[in-house]
């Protein structure tokens, strides 16, 4: 059965308050993300690009059922991802697996590579021979069995990602959660890890979401694109169509900031200022304080999104 995951009005929030003086509290609340709804299909690679603290991995862990949620839906197959992940945590991660962006971290350090892959298949009752299935996995990831007797800090960044690809494999989840994994690896291995996570996509048909601030990976890699703004979803569509024909200030904005992406048209001044605070956030458009185009109606009233065929925006300029 093909799995789809699903969130609808998804916003997710932070209780940041502060203690003071004499047990005082100041109460406050970050919105990180407002109002997400998006749907993630096994078939198809999909990026989530915006700048740091817009929202991605608050997001991307709430999919993982990682970061409760404060209201609206997120669902894998119709049932609410939360409680899937509390009550049914093994078939949960043989639905979902995230990896993340320092892969040394998030290994255990006193395991072998071998141990590390053991020790999920232990939960996995229908696996019976694990010394075989080690040996599959070695071979999808192209991680040399040899390399398995050593632990984490024996390896390179690149074999790292590699063990930690195979980690998630071994579960044979329907979707893969990438937390900027490539972006602590030199340029030449990131590209192996692309091409390796495009590959292991389609032969597994299994679903990538691709967390990344780096929309050069993104335009070579992903099916589709969503960028994110201040935790609301600015744009989204084809990739190829987004990034050569952004139609969002803010998409716009961030195709500049990339050397060599030629494609990209570029009529607009550029933002100016600084990102507002996702706790003390504007009304209207977040965009409007830093947008060229901006005027009076973008900051009363928050943009509703345009659809456009299999694209969106949120912006009345466009
Ligand atoms: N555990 C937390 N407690 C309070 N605030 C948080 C927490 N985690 C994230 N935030 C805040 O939520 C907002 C979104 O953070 P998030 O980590 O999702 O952004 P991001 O897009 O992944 O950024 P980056 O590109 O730097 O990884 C930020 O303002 C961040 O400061
Ligand atoms: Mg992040």
């Amino acid at each position: 059965m093909s799995s789809v995951i699903r969130t609808q009005d998804l916003c997710i929030e932070y209780d940041v308050s502060e203690r003071g003086l004499f047990f005082t509290k100041r109460h406050r609340i970050l919105r990180a993300i407002v109002d997400v709804s998006l749907e993630f299909r096994t078939d198809e690679i999909v990026g989530i690009v915006g700048e740091s603290g817009c929202g991605k991995s608050t997001l991307g862990g709430s999919l993982a059922g990682m970061v409760p949620k404060a209201t609206g839906s997120a669902t894998l197959n119709d049932r609410e991802i939360e409680e899937f992940a509390r009550n049914d945590k093994v078939d949960f991660s043989r639905q979902v697996q995230m990896i993340f962006q320092h892969p040394r971290g998030s290994l255990n350090p006193v395991l072998t590579g071998r141990a590390t892959l053991f020790e999920v298949l232990r939960r996995l009752p229908d696996v019976k021979d694990h010394a075989a299935r080690v040996s599959e996995l070695c071979e999808q990831v192209g991680l040399s069995e040899d390399l398995l007797d050593r632990r984490p800090a024996q390896l390179s960044g690149g074999q790292c990602q590699r063990l930690s690809i195979a980690r998630a494999l071994a579960m044979e989840p329907k979707f893969l959660i990438c937390d900027e994994s490539i972006a602590a690896l030199d340029v030449s291995i990131q590209a192996q890890i692309i091409n390796l996570l495009s590959d292991l996509s389609r032969s597994l048909g299994m679903g990538i979401i691709f967390i990344s601030h780096d929309l050069n990976a993104i335009r070579h890699f992903c099916d589709r694109v969503v960028v994110l703004y201040l935790g609301r979803v600015v744009e989204l569509g084809p990739t190829s169509e987004v990034l050569t024909d952004p139609r969002h200030p803010y998409t716009k904005a961030l195709g500049r900031a990339i050397p060599n992406i030629g494609e990209f048209a570029l009529p607009d001044p550029e933002l100016t200022g600084e990102i507002p605070s996702p706790i003390d956030r504007p009304s209207g458009c977040a965009l409007a304080a830093r947008c060229p185009v901006a005027e009076a109606r973008c900051r009363s009233a928050v943009p509703p999104h345009t659809t456009e065929g299999n694209r969106a925006f949120a912006c009345i300029h466009t």
